[in-house]
């Protein structure tokens, strides 16, 4: 794709891309050489650019340490099968981002930036892109409230940022979650649809506590009743029931997930009864107990379709259907097809670099 400008570069001179083990990787723990950043400042974006990965130095009155300011993206860029790169849906990701920012008071990034950096970003970090089947380039846009200050105001100064990490396949096993009945993620006129820092902290109390008691995630509830999933840890949760693909209905309590829509766009494509509304555990519980073949899995950038293979509902659990032949596994696998150029992308959702 051809590029709107240039951003200036500095390399590294000290490339650790051939101590990375590929066939090790941790989810975000391998920087790639290179990151991008840019500040605000006197209203403007200042200085973009992309230099050697490097830590901050940061002031401890830095306002987003206190009072949360902070924003993040997540998403995907991936080797195709001709060798060329492609990021997916980075526009819906921008898209994403800025409204999270507007919750948040913060600046939004202009998409010349946001979009330009990523590509100059992966375009110089490609070698970063992992072969392995399933094996992405992570890209974690984030900006955070920099200005130095203890009082609790709105920001005005940030920084914006871009960094990339190489990963493997995630959860690679059939997930068991807990409809979580005291707990809440979100509640109506929150920052439920935000991809904001405060959202990710406040979950992990109740998620600690799911694990405690032997499951991996929650799968949230709606804050009035305890009774209509939301979804689930970083994933939007879908069900196949009766042929039919359900998900909750978009609201603000909930992430407008790229996953999500990508999986309902390619399930209509394919004539596929699809419902977005509310599902309350009781319809699912009832359709477990009824003996019906009910497929749930989480929708999510870092592991795509996560089917879960456990529900538990209070002092009562049931099992999903997990076996190979579920229809869940085969969004998996035409996402793939056409991220990697082996199906074609109608959608136009690869971003080939
Ligand atoms: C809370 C939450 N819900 C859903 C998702 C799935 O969104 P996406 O498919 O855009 O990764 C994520 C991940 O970004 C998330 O953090």
């Amino acid at each position: 794709m051809e590029t709107a400008f240039a951003i200036p570069i500095r390399r590294t001179t000290k490339s650790r891309l051939d101590q990375t083990r590929f066939d090790r990787l941790a989810f975000g723990k391998e920087p790639t050489d290179h990151l991008f950043i840019s500040e605000f400042a006197g209203n403007e974006w200042r200085d973009p650019r992309i230099e050697p990965f490097h830590d901050l130095r940061l002031s401890p009155f830095a306002l987003a340490l206190h009072y949360g300011q902070t924003v993040f993206e997540g998403m995907k860029a991936f080797r195709m099968e001709d060798g060329r790169i492609s990021i997916f849906r980075p526009d819906k990701h921008h898209e994403r981002f800025n409204r999270s920012l507007e919750r948040m008071c913060m600046p939004a990034v202009p998409s010349e930036i946001f979009l330009q950096a990523l590509h100059e970003l992966v375009d110089l970090d490609r070698d970063w892109a992992p072969t392995q089947p399933e094996g992405a380039l992570y890209l974690r846009p984030f900006m955070f409230a920099s200005e130095a200050r203890l009082g609790v105001k709105v920001a005005d100064e940030y920084i914006f940022m871009i960094v990339a990490t190489p990963v493997a396949q995630y959860y690679a096993n059939p997930l068991r979650v807990k409809v979580e009945l005291e707990y809440v993620r979100a509640a109506e006129g929150g920052t439920g649809y935000a991809k904001c820092g405060g959202n990710y902290g406040a979950a992990f109390y109740p998620t600690q506590q799911a694990r405690a008691e032997g499951f991996d995630q929650v799968l949230w509830t709606d804050s009035r009743h305890h009774e209509f999933i939301e979804e689930s840890g970083t994933m939007n949760a879908m069900f196949i029931i009766d042929d039919t693909l359900i998900t909750p209905l978009l609201t603000p309590t909930l992430l407008d997930g790229v996953t999500r829509d990508s999986i309902l766009t390619l399930a209509r494509q394919r004539g596929m009864a699809t419902e977005e509304r509310s599902i309350s555990w009781k319809e699912l519980q009832a359709a477990l107990r009824g003996g019906k073949r009910v497929e749930a899995f989480g929708a999510g950038t870092a592991a795509v379709v996560a089917p879960i293979e456990w529900i538990q509902i209070g002092s009562e659990g049931f099992g999903c259907y997990t076996n190979d032949d579920a229809v869940m596994y085969s969004f998996k696998r035409e996402l793939h097809a056409i991220r990697t150029g082996s199906q074609p992308d109608i959608h136009g959702w690869n971003y080939v670099v």
